[in-house]
């Protein structure tokens, strides 16, 4: 694993930003794994202004995201399809055939997974992997207790996870308890990883995660068997290493 410690979430952004532009570069139809959450937000907007000033393109580039709420079609603006529209894909040069998330509204989930699987692997598989970490170690929605080389698959969330994300929700809206999500394999496959973390209150994650044992207990240091894995904190996710 490579460490980054840099100042603040606005460097942890750029430093981001750095690596899916130079990925992009060396290779303009590169396979891009993509993450949602607050975390990667400021991130996809410097991206969103460096397409706008023509530094970087996506033209030719294929987008898998790592999970998506089941029971939510992507009209929903608590999907995780909506998001990625409304937080980058409506603002850049990208063919929207092109970028994938998992479908929250499949009559089969079981196949939709395979399915999901299959379309990674023919695209020739996910380049560079963006992540963010759950308060409880979890990476997409690899909860605590996910197999190490879990694939793509339906799992249920924890009700840490269902607390943390209840404030996207209002109080009277249906808030899933169920997700697709790729697997902690498929994560893994992906030839570079790069996992960005903010603020104090992922200290404890990330703590577990680069200098705790390798256990399910803590889907994300899974990624300490890595080759390609680069962990992007700034100074209070850092505050417990
Ligand atoms: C959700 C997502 C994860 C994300 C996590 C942390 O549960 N499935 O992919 O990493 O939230 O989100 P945030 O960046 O908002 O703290």
């Amino acid at each position: 694993m490579q460490i980054v410690i840099l100042k603040n979430a606005a460097e942890v952004a750029a430093y981001g930003a750095d690596i899916f532009t130079q990925q992009l570069a060396r290779n303009p139809g590169s396979v891009l794994g993509l993450a949602t959450g607050s975390t990667p937000v400021a991130l996809y907007q410097e991206l969103i202004r460096r397409n706008q000033a023509g530094t970087v393109s996506f033209s030719k580039a294929k987008t898998f995201n790592l999970d998506e709420y089941l029971g939510l079609n992507g009209e929903h603006p608590q999907s995780y399809r909506y998001f990625m529209n409304e937080q980058l894909f409506n603002h850049i040069d990208i063919n929207k055939e092109n970028t994938h998330v998992p479908p929250g509204d499949a009559k089969n989930p079981i196949e939709a997974c395979k399915e999901y699987e299959a379309r990674i692997s023919a695209a020739g598989g996910i380049d560079v992997q963006l992540l963010g970490i759950g308060r409880n170690g979890h990476i997409g929605f690899n909860e605590p207790s996910s197999g190490l080389t879990s694939r793509t698959r339906v799992k249920t969330l924890t009700k840490a996870t269902i607390d943390d994300n209840a404030r996207f929700f209002a109080a009277d809206e249906y808030q899933p308890h169920l997700s697709i999500t790729m697997g902690i394999g498929t994560i893994l496959d992906a030839r570079k990883v790069v996992l960005l973390a903010t603020g104090e209150n992922k200290a404890d994650a990330v703590h577990a995660m680069i200098e705790g044992p390798l256990t399910a207990a803590c889907p994300a240091s899974a990624l300490q068997m890595h080759r390609h894995a680069v962990i992007v904190l700034d100074e209070g996710a850092a505050s417990k290493l």
